[in-house]
């Protein structure tokens, strides 16, 4: 096993607020864990205690087999972080920016100058790396940011939200390095409340809410808890009232939801139930525009086990 996370019922409270209770996650070399969470979730708590900016009441975190927490320097010099709102320097440039962080790290000389140009051109930034931060696009900033969480070449990399508000295309950019960074053999924390990224790039997920991981696996085991529900989406001319009415006492069907243009169904195996809808609709006379089957996603999970939607 080379787990480089191990974290164990971290627990964290503010006042009689407990945000985040009793957490746990393993994340290999080599390996994406993704947590998933709306807002308020406990993301970013979580995260601050895992790179050691903030003590736990309880639990423990251990990095590459050693204790971690605030003042353990030694594992700290193993991790990468990439914090939820970017520390850089607006009026330096990129390659300034990072001159500083190795500083930080206590690399200097040629070695720094090494390592700098490595980290830009993991991001892609090379090309732009003298001009200004504040000349920068949000997903340029983010990645600038991302660059100076690899300087020291860390074991396990600690993402919190990298693409929120960045725009598609360096979104796609993001994605692709941090895949290729676990790739290459680190251990990724990567928080985000997009489905689709987590869908994507994670090889397990942990479903965060009100500071517990309620479920936690790869897409597909998670997706098999569901079982074999379908999400059917009808879309109707008009009487969608009617139409979930009737629909609801058709056997396979849990729930029938009437929506602004028809009907949302929650039901098993839409396939085998397809004909039989469309018969009940004609039967009413009432016309069906479109019918729509959905297999099971983390979305669907997600609303089962919380009873919540994401944002986003
Ligand atoms: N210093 C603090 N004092 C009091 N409450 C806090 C503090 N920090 C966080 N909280 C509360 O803890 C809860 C979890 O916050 P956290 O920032 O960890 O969530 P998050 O999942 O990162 O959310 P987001 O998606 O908005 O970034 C929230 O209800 C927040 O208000
Ligand atoms: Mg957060």
């Amino acid at each position: 096993m080379e787990d480089v996370f191990v974290v164990e019922g971290v627990k964290k409270s503010y006042g009689d607020s407990t945000v985040v209770d009793g957490v746990g996650f393993r994340i290999r070399k080599g390996e994406i864990y993704g947590l998933l969470g709306p807002n308020g979730a406990g993301k970013t708590t979580t995260i601050s205690i895992v790179m050691g900016i903030l003590q736990a009441d309880s639990g423990k975190v251990e990095i590459s087999g050693m204790p971690h927490g605030p003042r353990e320097m030694r594992t700290k010099a193993l991790l990468g972080f990439v914090p939820q709102q970017n520390a850089l320097y607006e009026d330096l440039t990129a390659r300034e920016n990072l001159r500083f962080f190795a500083r930080l790290y206590g690399l200097s000389g040629s070695v720094a100058r090494e390592r700098i140009e490595e980290v830009l051109t993991a991001v892609g930034l090379a090309d732009r790396a003298d001009d200004l931060v504040s000349s920068y696009s949000g997903g340029m900033a983010r990645r600038t940011a991302i660059a100076a969480g690899l300087l020291n070449r860390p074991q396990g990399l600690v993402l919190d939200e990298p693409t929120a508000g960045v725009d598609p295309q360096s979104r796609n950019a993001i994605l692709e390095h941090v895949r290729a960074l676990a790739d290459s053999g680190v251990a990724v924390l990567y928080s985000t409340h997009y489905m689709e990224e987590a869908e994507r790039i994670c090889d397990r997920v942990g479903i965060l809410d009100d500071g517990r991981i309620r479920a936690e696996g790869t897409r597909r085991e998670l997706v098999d808890t569901l079982g074999e529900r379908d999400r059917v989406v009808l879309e109707l001319d008009g009487a969608a009232a009617d139409a979930a009415r009737a629909l609801e006492e058709l056997p396979g069907v849990h729930t029938a939801v009437a929506t602004e243009n028809g009907v949302e169904l929650d039901c098993d195996r839409g396939a085998e139930l397809a004909p039989r809808i469309v018969r009940a609709l004609a039967d009413r006379g009432l016309e069906l525009r479109s019918l729509t089957i959905h297999e099971p996603d983390l979305e669907a999970v997600f609303l089962h086990i919380t009873g919540k939607a994401l944002r986003g």
